[in-house]
C-alpha cells in the first residue's frame, strides 16, 4: 500500500482540440513557431471562452476520473486558458465546482499570466494591468485560488512582468509558483526562489548556480518530463543534479492539450528514472510526499501517517516499484480516496464499496 499520488502541476480544465497542432509538430514545426503563427495556448483560450461551465466541468471530470483510477488522489489545477477577467473567473469557478464532484483533493491556481491574449497583442501593459489590478484582487477576495503561477518565458512574460504579478499575488496572500526555464533560461527560477515561491516548475534550462540556489531554499523543483517528451526535446530536467545537491524534486504531468497531453503520473515516474537519473524509490517519493510538500500539504497528503487523509494506492505487484517498472499500463489494483474505495481488484467500484 502506497500513499495516493499527488499531481501538483496540471492544466486539466480545457476545451477544444489541438490534434492538428500535434500533427504539425510531428512534421517538424516547433512549439514556439506554432505559437508565433497564432496557434498554441490562445487557440485553447478561444475554445474555453466559448465553452459553458458545465461543458468545461464535464470534460475535466472525465480526466479526473481517469487519474483517480491510476491512483492520483490530489490534483493541482491551473486556470490560464481564459485570459480575460470573465473567463479566468469562469475557469476558477469550474475548478471549485469540481471539488464537489470528485473525492480527490483539488488545489486551484490562478495562471492569468499564461500568455498575452490576441486582443492585447499590441498592449502587453494593458493585459498585465488587467491581471494585476482586476483579476488578482477579485480572485483573492472570492477565495478562488490558493496559488498564483506565471509563465516566465521569452514567448510569454518577462522576468520583470512576472515579478509584478508575483508581488501583487504575494501581497494578496496567495502562494506562488513559476513556470521557469522551460525553453530558454530567463532567470525565472531565481526569481521564484527569491520571492519564496512554493515551487518553480519545468527547469529544463537551469544553470548550476540555480541548482545550488534551489538546494539551499525551501522552494521545490517540479519537473515535467511529459512536456520534455511530448515536445521532442533533448534537454531533460536535471533531476539527478538537483537531488545530489539536496533540492526537493517533484514530478508532475503538466496535463495540458499543447505540451503534455497525458494524465499518467506513473509514466512521469518512469521517465524520471530512465531519462533523468532518478532511482525508482525517489521517483515514487516525488509523486507522493515531495509533491504534497510542494503544495503546502505536508503531512496531509502523500504520506501514510496518522492524521493524513485516507488516500491509499494498492499496487498489483508485491514490489511497489513494479508500478514504475511496467510502464504505460495501469498496475494499480485498488484505490481508496478520502476513506472510500473507488477501485478494487483492478476495476472501478461502481456505486462504491463504501467506507
Ligand atoms: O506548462 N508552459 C505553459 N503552459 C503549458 C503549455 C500550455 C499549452 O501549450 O496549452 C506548459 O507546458
Ligand atoms: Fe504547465
Amino acid at each position: 500500500v502506497l500513499p495516493g499520488f499527488v499531481d501538483s502541476h496540471t492544466h486539466l480544465v480545457f476545451a477544444g482540440d489541438r490534434t492538428a497542432e500535434f500533427s504539425m509538430r510531428c512534421g517538424g514545426a516547433g512549439y514556439e513557431e506554432i505559437a508565433r503563427s497564432g496557434g498554441g495556448i490562445v487557440v485553447t483560450a478561444e475554445a474555453v471562452r466559448s465553452a459553458s461551465e458545465e461543458e468545461l466541468a464535464s470534460a475535466a471530470r472525465g480526466r479526473l476520473d481517469a487519474m483517480l483510477q491510476e491512483g492520483t488522489t490530489t490534483v493541482e489545477i491551473k486556470s490560464g486558458y481564459g485570459l480575460s477577467v470573465e473567463a479566468e473567473l469562469k475557469m476558477l469557478r469550474v475548478i471549485r465546482s469540481l471539488q464537489g464532484q470528485t473525492p480527490q483533493t483539488l488545489i486551484p491556481t490562478f495562471l492569468g499570466a499564461h500568455v498575452v491574449p490576441r486582443e492585447f497583442k499590441d498592449d502587453r501593459q494593458g493585459y498585465l494591468g488587467l491581471v494585476v489590478e482586476e483579476m488578482l484582487p477579485e480572485i483573492a477576495a472570492a477565495g478562488l485560488a490558493r496559488y498564483c503561477d506565471v509563465f516566465c518565458e521569452a514567448s510569454a512574460f518577462s522576468l520583470d512582468e512576472s515579478r509584478q504579478v508575483l508581488r501583487k499575488a504575494h501581497d494578496l496572500g496567495l502562494g506562488l509558483r513559476v513556470h521557469a526555464e522551460q525553453l530558454h533560461r530567463t532567470g525565472g527560477a531565481r526569481l521564484g526562489v527569491e520571492m519564496g515561491a512554493a515551487s518553480v516548475d519545468h527547469l529544463e534550462f537551469i544553470s548550476e548556480d540555480d541548482v545550488q540556489l534551489l538546494a539551499q531554499s525551501e522552494t521545490v523543483a517540479t519537473l515535467l518530463p511529459g512536456a520534455t517528451l511530448f515536445l521532442g526535446m533533448d534537454a531533460w530536467p536535471p533531476a539527478r543534479r538537483l537531488l545530489d545537491a539536496g533540492a526537493r524534486v517533484v514530478l508532475a504531468t503538466d496535463c495540458n492539450p499543447g505540451s503534455s497531453m497525458t494524465h499518467n503520473l506513473l509514466l512521469m515516474a518512469t521517465l524520471g528514472c530512465v531519462r533523468m537519473g532518478m532511482r525508482a524509490e525517489e521517483a515514487l517519493a516525488s509523486i507522493t510526499r515531495e509533491a504534497a510538500q510542494g503544495l503546502g500539504m505536508e503531512g496531509e497528503a502523500g504520506v501514510l501517517t496518522a492524521g493524513s487523509r485516507a488516500d491509499w494506492v494498492l499496487a498489483e505487484d508485491r514490489d511497489p516499484l513494479g508500478l514504475v517498472y511496467q510502464f504505460g499500463s495501469n498496475r494499480v489494483r485498488g484505490v481508496m480516496c478520502g476513506g472510500e474505495a473507488v477501485r478494487w481488484d483492478g476495476v472501478p467500484c461502481v456505486g462504491g464499496l463504501g467506507s
